[in-house]
């Protein structure tokens, strides 16, 4: 994949921050800028970052499929994902990630029809003692998610993605 001048310049700044010998030290920072530029770092992307830092093309996917945040496909706009990890699977993490699918009417992974939401389970979030946990869109985490939490989110979330449109 080509970038245009602008994503180059964003890849350069981050490269900068390392080494000239160490420049795939910016790999995630390299996806984070694609993803926030396209919504979703494809196999094409992965291929232009490799060449880009000089790294086989597996490597950069590695990277990019070991983190949660990095979406690999398309996804909704507002990305749901929910720890089922064993800590917060313990306290109903599972229950509330079902609970989530159901109300959507998506299987994990799945993204509604509209095009608003996208279900994943989550691993290990770091706030094992507050579960059930999510993150939404990898930025705002939310904790305690019972089911009556859980419908107002999403709730409140469909009400926004209408007044976005
Ligand atoms: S296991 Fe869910 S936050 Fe740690």
């Amino acid at each position: 994949m080509q970038f245009p001048e602008s994503t180059l310049a964003r890849f350069a700044k981050e490269v900068a921050k390392y080494p000239a010998d160490q420049k795939q030290s910016a790999v995630m920072a390299c996806l984070a800028v694609v993803q926030h530029e396209q919504g979703h770092v494809s196999v094409e992307a992965e291929a232009g970052i490799a060449a880009y830092l000089g790294m086989p093309a597996i490597a950069v996917h590695e990277v990019s499929t070991f983190y949660n945040m990095y979406n690999t496909q398309p996804v909704g706009q507002f990305k749901l994902n929910v720890c089922t990890n064993l800590p917060c699977a313990l306290r109903d993490g599972d229950q509330a990630l079902a609970h989530v699918c159901k109300k959507l009417g998506v299987e994990p992974y799945g993204t509604t029809a509209d095009g608003v939401f996208t279900v994943q389970p989550s691993e290990c979030l770091g706030a094992c003692a507050d579960a059930p946990v999510m993150l939404v869109n990898d930025r705002q985490m939310l904790s305690f998610m019972s089911n009556d939490k859980l419908d107002e989110l999403l709730a409140l979330l469909k009400a926004n993605a209408e007044v976005a449109k």
